[in-house]
């Protein structure tokens, strides 16, 4: 691996990799386990087994590419059989890892995906590159990847199912968390997109409401109290029980309180 990195792999104690990243001083996902973080927030939480379930099809969209561990998962789950479906996965990546460090990650060890070692580089090479990149996994399966800002992201060409938002924390990485990004993100959504994300940021929550969306609290995993699903539509969050008051979240605000 070249000695000028700006990316660290760590071994988190699950057993899985995960990267330190130097310029946001953060890691890519939680230390204690960035696989069993993945499966919980974005799969479990995101419905990603219910949906291809039921419509044996899901479009996914991605905020954060990063080493592509969502991609692989979801290309185990359609490859292990789990399910017979379709999926197709777009993600937007501003500042891809070089491929030494996307292999050093060795995802192949936890994740049973044919060929993932030269799946990885041949992404990641491409990824260098600014711009789309599709890739063809299977005819069941794609992967599409912006390299760029998400702000300069194009619209992808479907409705997405289900939203994983995996920026950094909105303290290291402000820009991905602001109202104008939910609000971009509620016009490429319908009533049913659910957007799933490891943040129980109360100010960040009130930016995803500004922009239209309802709230629920989700109990968090791996030593973390909560984290946050969202919709357009209240009625398509799993327990409406939960759902946060838009309007004393924005009181708080505008209190000063959050
Ligand atoms: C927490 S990491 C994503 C982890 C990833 N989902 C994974 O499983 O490895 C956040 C990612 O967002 C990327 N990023 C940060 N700001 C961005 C922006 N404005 N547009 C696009 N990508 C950005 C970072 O480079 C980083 O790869």
């Amino acid at each position: 691996m070249s000695e000028t990195t700006p990316f660290q792999v760590q071994v988190c104690k699950d057993g899985s990799s995960t990267v330190f990243s130097e310029v946001f001083q953060q890691c890519y996902h939680n230390p204690n386990g960035a696989l069993t973080e993945s499966l919980y927030v974005f799969f479990e939480k995101g419905g990603v087994l219910e949906t291809l379930k039921q419509k044996g099809d899901i479009s996914i969209l991605e905020i954060g590419f990063g080493t592509g561990l969502n991609a692989w998962i979801l290309g185990d789950i359609l490859n292990g059989k789990v399910s017979d479906g379709n999926a197709r996965f777009y993600s937007v990546e501003a500042f891809p890892l070089d491929i030494e460090t996307a292999l050093a990650c060795g995802y192949s060890k936890v994740i049973r995906y044919p060929n993932l070692p030269g799946i990885t580089r041949n992404i990641f090479e491409k990824l260098q590159t600014p711009g789309m990149h599709n890739f063809e996994l299977t005819p069941r399966f794609s992967v599409h990847v912006f390299a760029g800002l998400f702000k300069d992201m194009p619209q992808p060409p479907e409705v997405p199912n289900v939203i994983f938002f995996d920026a950094f924390s909105p303290e290291k990485n402000s820009d991905l968390w602001g109202t104008d990004v939910f609000k971009r993100l509620a016009d490429w959504s319908n009533d049913q997109t659910l957007l799933t994300t490891y943040c129980a940021s109360s100010p960040a929550r009130a930016n995803m409401v500004e922009a239209g969306w309802y709230i629920e609290k989700v109990p968090g995993v791996l030593g973390k109290r909560e984290i946050t699903l969202a919709a357009l539509n209240p009625d398509s969050l799993p327990e409406q029980g939960k759902t946060v008051n838009r309007e004393r979240l924005l009181e708080r605000r505008k209190n000063g309180e959050i």
